[in-house]
């Protein structure tokens, strides 16, 4: 095993699967006590069985405000410290701004947003007599727009903005807390491949050709290449780095 999150605790939410899954991983190979939460119990539980015994997993609404209180709680009486907080768990709904109705609108932002809020929140509360670092993962999508994507741009934009404010609280208080953005381009994981999976063969060949003609590296991403741009956030190795943006996307916003 590596060591570059020795002696380390983190949380990592929606970490039952996709980029929630790999970070979680990645992590726990490098050393950390990684506790994982997501609201699909069973599978976060097989995800962490999956890890071993430096995982644990918590079923974890992350719009619930209360239980933020209460899951960090239990990890600060059962571990004393929290390190690194990854506010990851989030949704897609697509829609336009003429099209969207105020209820997707609502609960794309409840879940990727207003909980991203909540988690930095707590966060904040639980590290700041200690340091540590918290990684609000945004998209691409928070940088540039989509038409089809009217809410899910306003959430994602929300948090790379969000991430700014609550790191120069935290330089300004003198916490010692990084909180960094990280925007992924498009990465195979089961929220993309649901997407591609509801269009017809047609519109799928489409989309594929104009993805893959737009990427300049030529492919989709892997789960492990949004892990890694996490783990250098975690790690004392970004310790220079807070208020950020880690950019990783094949190179789509480049142009
Ligand atoms: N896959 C991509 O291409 C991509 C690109 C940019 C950004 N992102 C962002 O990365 C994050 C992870 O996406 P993914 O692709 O791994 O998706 P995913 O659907 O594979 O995983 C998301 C996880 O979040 C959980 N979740 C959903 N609502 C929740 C809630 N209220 N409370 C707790 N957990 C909840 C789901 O159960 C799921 O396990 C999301 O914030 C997403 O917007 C993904």
């Amino acid at each position: 095993m590596a060591s570059r999150l020795k002696d380390k605790v983190a949380l990592v939410t929606g970490a039952a699967s996709g980029l929630g899954e790999a970070t979680a991983r990645r992590f726990a190979h490098e050393g950390a006590q990684v506790y994982l939460t997501d609201i699909n119990q069973a599978a976060v539980q097989a995800v962490a069985d999956s890890i071993g015994d430096s995982a644990q997993a918590h079923y974890q609404d992350v719009t619930d405000e209360a239980a933020w209180e209460t899951l960090i709680a239990e990890i600060l009486a059962a571990s004393g410290r929290l390190d690194i907080v990854v506010n990851n768990a989030g949704i897609a709904l697509t829609g336009s701004a003429e099209d969207t109705s105020l209820e997707d609108w609502r609960a794309v932002q409840s879940v990727n947003l207003d909980a991203v809020f909540l988690g930095t929140r707590a966060a904040i509360r639980a590290m700041k007599h200690q340091g540590g670092s918290i990684i609000n993962i945004s998209s691409i999508e928070g940088i540039i727009g989509e038409p089809r994507a009217a809410a899910y741009n306003a959430s994602k934009g929300g948090v790379r903005i969000f991430t700014k404010s609550a790191a120069l609280h935290c330089a300004s208080e003198g916490y010692g807390i990084r909180v960094n953005s990280v925007h992924p381009g498009f990465i195979l994981t089961p929220m993309v491949e649901n997407g591609l999976g509801a269009l017809s063969p047609e519109e799928l060949a489409a989309v594929e050709a104009r993805l893959l003609g737009e990427i300049p590296l030529g492919a989709m991403g892997e789960p492990e290449d949004i892990a890694n741009g996490c783990l250098f956030l975690a790690s004392d190795e970004s310790k220079y780095m807070t208020g950020s943006e880690l950019v990783i996307d094949g190179g789509y916003t480049a142009h």
